[in-house]
């Protein structure tokens, strides 16, 4: 029951800026829009959406998102420097709420053998850059980065200095992942005590010690009221603090916290599901709130209690993270464009005419292999759909040879632009020979890194997902790509020939990164 004196918990999503530094879950830019455009349905209250400053492509993406959402807030993290802060002023100039969020380091090891800087130097730096940004903006985040190894007198001398400059939101990141909840606890209820009213107090907890969402918690115990956090809590190492996890601990436990957030919580597994599907990085079956298992009973005393009554063994209800049951058949063969049409609504999703086009296209040619098609079957093909960049490659056909008792060998056509090429390659195994033939078809010479296969339902007839992460240029990083097919085979060579788009696409948008 929602408590109307209950006091708002923010929650700033930073999936498409600390969610990308997870190793391999770089995106494109129609990628982090479709993501953005999902973290807006489920209503986060700010969306992080990169760092300006970082490379032109997530400038690029910064300002196509800027001029995509309106309901949310749109922030760029900047270094504390005026150069970062005009580029993050820039790419956010089109939203219609605007923040910038800028940081430096507070803790003696940061300042002294990273920054090589005085803590009055620092001070002056963070002064300086707040004051710069509140030339564009009203709405000021600064970070004291690794303010969870940074001593408390420091911090309130220099928090007390960027409030003085225009900062409204203090953010106390646990960098490294180093803290206890008990001793966040304290120090939020410190820096509480000290600020007041003045700014309001954000954690952006790391997950180092498995921590990261205890942290978070126990920090809006202790006066916290804006959350930082990601969707299956991709980030930096082991992670950040995993927005469902925080916001269905609040719902379930608002006994205790009697604090509210403004989530759809509906929207909660399939954004989920569409960050997995676009970073190659599924949540691990036994992942809270969101794994494969996390409403899974496989023991008979469960599933009697559960028949029995749901709350025997169940504390919060799969229908209010939007988790419908994925075994329902949901469309066939016959169903037609009006069904399909229909389905996709009571999905949430809103596709235009080219998307929902292929789309059908897309689920008609499964319908016509598959008998059963699933919620996650169509959650797959739309995945697919919006996030697709312009294909310069494109399978035509595929031709395998008896790879049990002779050497693998592969044909295979590609369209090159709308021009057909066909040639064929033999390799160690039939993966192997797939990948080597189109090497020989595009003249680029792939060198695969990460190849994973999963089933997007159950059944002998199911939908196969590749996701290959490939590296085609050893000074650029390595791409993702995806394929989709009832064949794994044709999904494996769907998802390299996907990497190559995506390398292609990347080129063009000269995406050369600069590390935090
Ligand atoms: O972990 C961290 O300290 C950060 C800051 C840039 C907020 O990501
Ligand atoms: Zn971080």
């Amino acid at each position: 029951m929602k408590n109307s004196k209950n006091s708002i918990v923010k929650i700033f999503d930073t999936t498409l800026r600390d969610g990308e530094q997870s190793p391999g879950a770089s995106m494109n830019i129609e990628e982090k829009i479709q993501i953005a455009l999902q973290l807006q349905k489920l209503n986060v209250d700010i969306i992080e959406a990169g760092f300006a400053a970082a490379s032109e492509g997530d400038f690029e993406a910064i300002s196509q998102i800027s001029k995509e959402i309106d309901k949310s807030t749109i922030c760029s993290l900047a270094r504390a420097l005026p150069q970062d802060i005009k580029k993050a002023a820039l790419a956010i100039k089109s939203a219609k709420q605007q923040r910038i969020h800028t940081f430096i380091a507070t803790s003696e090891i940061h300042m002294k053998y990273k920054l090589n800087m005085s803590a009055q130097k620092v001070i002056q730096k963070a002064i300086e850059a707040v004051s710069y940004a509140k030339e564009f903006v009203d709405d000021v985040e600064f970070s004291c980065e690794d303010a969870g190894r940074s001593e408390m007198n420091f911090l309130k001398e220099i928090i007390d200095a960027v409030i003085q400059a225009g900062a409204t939101t203090i953010n106390i990141p646990d960098t490294v992942g180093y803290r206890m909840p008990h001793e966040m606890g304290y120090m939020i209820s410190e820096l509480n005590k000290f600020i007041k009213n003045r700014a309001t107090i954000s954690v952006h907890c790391h997950n180092d010690l498995g921590l990261a969402v205890a942290n978070s918690l126990e920090s809006i115990q202790n006066g916290a009221r804006q959350v930082e956090c990601t969707i299956n809590g991709l980030g930096e190492r082991a992670g950040n603090a995993a927005l469902e996890e925080i916001v269905m601990s609040l719902k379930t436990r608002s006994d205790i916290f009697q604090v509210d957030t403004n989530i759809n919580t509906k929207e909660i597994y399939p954004t989920s599901k569409l960050v997995a599907s676009i970073t190659g990085i599924s949540p691990q079956p036994n992942k809270a709130v969101v794994g494969k298992n996390a409403f899974a009973h496989e023991s008979g005393i469960h599933q009697d209690g559960v028949l029995k009554h749901t709350q025997t063994y169940e504390i919060m209800s799969a229908k209010d993270i939007g988790l419908e049951d994925a075994k329902t058949i949901v469309l066939g063969k016959l169903s037609g464009r009006a069904a399909f049409k229909d389905k996709i609504k009571f999905l949430g999703y809103s596709l235009n005419d080219d998307e929902l086009n292929l789309a059908f296209e897309r689920f008609k040619a499964l319908a016509d292999k598959k008998r059963e098609i699933f919620d996650d079957d169509i959650r797959a093909i739309i995945a697919e759909v919006i996030t697709q960049i312009p294909e310069v490659y494109k399978l035509i056909n595929l031709q395998l040879s008896d790879c049990m008792n002779g050497v693998p060998n592969s044909a295979i056509t590609i369209s090159i632009d709308g021009e057909e090429k066909t040639d064929a390659g033999i390799g160690k195994g039939t993966i192997d020979a797939i990948f080597k033939t189109i090497d020989r078809i595009s003249n680029i010479e792939g060198h695969l890194e990460d190849y994973k296969v999963s089933s997007v339902t159950k059944g002998k007839d199911a939908l196969a997902k590749v996701i290959v992460k490939v590296t085609f240029d050893d000074s650029k990083p390595p791409v993702i790509g995806h394929g989709l097919s009832i064949d794994t085979m044709i999904a494996s060579a769907k998802a390299y020939i996907g990497a190559l788009n995506s390398y292609v696409y990347i080129n063009k948008q000269k995406n050369i990164k600069v590390s935090l």
